[in-house]
């Protein structure tokens, strides 16, 4: 099977350093090698972790409660000719982040070539802490990796994401959200007022995994490709200490690849972004050393495995 890999170092939709060396520390680990050695991919790499230096204005100050507007959405218009490059190919696609943020372009890449290729929408499971479904408006930081859903759906619109059009997103009722614990006032009224699917840790504490994941598959059904998209802080802080933000009561490690080990198995599986792994998180923040940084890279690596096809037996 042929799969696109774009590495993003971008850290611009938050404002903590190190998040853009996470797709190094990743690839560093042998991430590339298992999925071409070990489950046999054919890859399609340009060999870049990509800065999009370019892209970066030496100004970018905060339009409408964004911070960086420019930033994130000149390198977010690039990700998108990236990722549907790949995608218009036939190719599945794994973005390597950098910060949440970087869905923009990721999954509006991948659903325009669906669209063209297939004509269907694209289905977006999205493992995270965090919604990040917030507008310009309701966002409490002003951080776009807090927002990328909203814009995705449709929900918000603003000129500086004017590249963004109709038919590169997806459809408020093929999203579906899993491990949730950490979301706004705001978003929690957003997600009530769009009828978005969410299961949340405790869903997964009163049903278990197996039954959230069967339940969340049928939700979008089985005509429709999908796009996974898994921020590492979805995961317990026991196994992804090196996050930006990280939040207790998470998923275990088994839980996660469990996630991924299933929407591997549908064959939907068109995207997945693997993002939020940042492994300079200021070690007297967090209490991060050296052995939770690995931690954290081992845990990244096992999911992008376990999407892409890795199995216990
Ligand atoms: N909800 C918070 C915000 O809007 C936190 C978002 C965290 N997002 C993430 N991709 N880790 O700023
Ligand atoms: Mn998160
Ligand atoms: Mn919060
Ligand atoms: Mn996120």
């Amino acid at each position: 099977d042929n799969l696109g890999i774009v590495a993003v170092a971008f850290s611009g939709g938050q404002g903590k350093g190190g998040v853009d060396a996470g797709p190094q520390a990743l690839i560093k680990a042998g991430l590339l090698e298992d999925l071409k050695n070990d489950l046999g991919y054919k890859l399609h790499y340009d060999d870049q972790i990509h800065s999009y230096e370019e892209l970066i204005p030496a100004e970018d100050p905060a339009i409408d409660n964004m911070k960086r507007p420019l930033a994130c959405s000149q390198v977010n218009n690039r990700l998108h000719e990236q990722t549907y490059a790949h995608a218009s190919q036939g190719r599945l696609v794994l973005t390597l982040g950098g910060d949440h943020s970087i869905a923009i372009g990721s999954i509006s890449g991948v659903a325009r070539a669906i669209r063209e290729r297939l004509n269907k929408p694209l289905a977006v499971i999205w493992v995270d802490a965090h919604a990040d479904i917030n507008t310009f408006e309701t966002s409490p930081s002003g951080n776009v990796h807090g927002m990328p859903v909203a814009f995705l759906a449709g929900l918000c619109q603003h000129d500086v994401f004017g590249w963004l059009k109709e038919e590169y997103r997806i459809p408020a009722d093929k999203l579906v959200y899993i491990g949730l614990r950490d979301v706004d006032r705001g978003e929690k009224k957003i997600l009530r007022e769009n009828n978005i699917k969410a299961f949340s840790m405790h869903d997964i504490d009163r049903h278990g995994i197996g039954k959230v994941v069967d339940m969340a598959l049928e939700y979008i059904g089985d005509d429709i490709p999908i796009h996974l998209s898994f921020d590492v802080d979805a995961c317990d802080p026991v196994h992804a200490p090196s996050t930006g933000t990280p939040v207790r009561g998470g998923l275990t490690l088994r839980e996660g690849d469990f996630i991924c080990e299933a929407v591997h198995a549908t064959g939907k599986l068109v995207g997945m972004d693997l993002v939020e792994v940042n492994p300079m998180i200021l070690a007297k923040e967090f209490g991060a050393d050296t052995w939770q940084v690995a931690e954290t890279v081992r845990t990244g690596c096992s999911l992008v495995r376990c999407a892409l096809g890795e199995s216990l037996l």
